[in-house]
């Protein structure tokens, strides 16, 4: 892994870089899986790295919400039959994706933006590159371009011919789930606490919706909030924006109210605060069961490097979930929304 300082300097450095180039059932951990190498792709399409790059500068520059959504989808991909694209799946006659299911409807996006770097490389490289394997690299595009760490990312996963439509709801993690809960769902993936908290820093960009923070602004938000003077503004903000009703459940807060664009700490500071949007990220500083997980969002407050290096290491370990399954039966997919024909 690279030096502490380089971490950090490299994303700002091609932060301002970006400016000027524009135009499952059997979850197996890392060591039973898949073997995956940084140089996968060396020979067969030596340029993936790059294409993906820039497609995803043109996104995040055109929207740094772009950013979150990619990271987001990859998230969602990999905890349900592991790391191969089944989110990407549109519905067919014959296949259930994964797209309608209750904790994806109207909550993912940036599909879209998947399907343009999928039709680059189908040019540079047909029927090469997984649908998996961009959203992996993409992912960790997104973090950087927003001011995140860089990581190196291992390559050579596979396309699922099937969708997880069920294990949606058994995997993913809710808004208003509690601590234990989502601690045991990154458990069940091979994901230990610090991984959950560390990655939970994702958080630091993006927005959700009325309708996963509605329970926590007319619930416990006062009591945990009540160190920070600012705080009853906030809330009565958030309260404008999501009223206790139902027309209000897509209207939209950002999580990281400091710096919503930007990848930096700042989530962790908020939790400290008792500010935190989502019961689940409030849970992790101020559950009465909290104990390790409180240490860590005190220390990657206080110390944004440590945070850079955990989540850099805990997303190389979200990306090496696999199921091997998808691995024997898997395919590189033409289209990601589609299993090939
Ligand atoms: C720890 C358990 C987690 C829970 C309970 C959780 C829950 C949520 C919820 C409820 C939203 C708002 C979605 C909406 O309202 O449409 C959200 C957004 C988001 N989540 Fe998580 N999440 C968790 C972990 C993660 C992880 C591990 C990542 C990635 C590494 C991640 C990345 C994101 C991003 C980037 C957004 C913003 C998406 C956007 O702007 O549309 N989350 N999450
Ligand atoms: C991820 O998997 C690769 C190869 O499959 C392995 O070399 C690496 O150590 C794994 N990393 C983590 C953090 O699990
Ligand atoms: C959505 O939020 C805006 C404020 O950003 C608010 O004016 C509007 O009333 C909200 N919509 C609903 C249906 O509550």
């Amino acid at each position: 892994m690279a030096s502490s300082s380089s971490l950090y300097s490299k994303g700002l450095i091609l932060h301002g870089l970006i400016l000027a180039i524009c135009t499952s059932l059997s979850i197996l951990h890392a060591s039973e899986g898949p073997t995956l190498t940084l140089d996968y792709y060396k020979s067969t399409c030596p340029t993936i790295l790059e294409i993906v790059r820039k497609e995803m500068e043109c996104a995040v520059l055109s929207d740094p919400r772009n950013a979150a959504l990619i990271l987001r989808l990859h998230f969602h991909d990999c905890f349900v039959q592991g790391c191969d694209g089944s989110v990407l799946l549109d519905d067919t006659i014959t296949l259930r994706g994964e797209k309608k299911a209750p904790n994806n409807r109207n909550a993912l996006k940036g599909f879209r933006i998947v399907d343009r770097i999928k039709n680059r490389l189908e040019s540079e490289c047909p029927g090469i590159v997984s649908c998996a394997d961009i959203l992996t690299v993409a992912a960790r595009d997104a973090v950087l371009l927003v001011g995140g760490p860089y990581w190196d990312v291992p390559l050579g996963r596979k396309d699922s011919k099937t969708a997880g439509y069920a294990l949606t709801e058994t995997n993913l993690p809710k808004a208003d789930d509690g601590l234990i809960f989502i601690i045991s769902k990154f458990f069940y993936q091979g994901l230990s606490v610090t991984d959950m908290v560390a990655l939970s820093g994702a958080h630091t960009i993006g927005m959700a919706r009325c309708v996963n923070f509605r329970n926590r602004i007319y619930g416990d938000f006062t009591s945990t909030s009540s160190v920070n003077p600012l705080s009853q503004q906030y809330l009565n903000k958030l309260k404008s924006i999501c009223p206790p009703i139902k027309g209000s459940d897509n209207n939209e807060s950002a999580m990281d109210y400091v710096s919503p664009n930007l990848f930096d700490n700042s989530y962790y500071q908020i939790l400290l605060r008792g500010d935190g949007l989502i019961n689940s990220d409030q849970e992790l500083y101020s559950s009465f069961l909290a104990m390790e997980t409180k240490k860590l969002v005190s220390k990657y407050a206080e110390n944004p490097i440590a945070f850079f290096e955990q989540f850099s290491e805990s997303m190389v370990k979200m990306g090496n979930i696999t199921n091997p399954d998808t691995y024997a039966n898997g395919e590189v997919r033409k289209i990601c929304r589609f299993v090939n024909t």
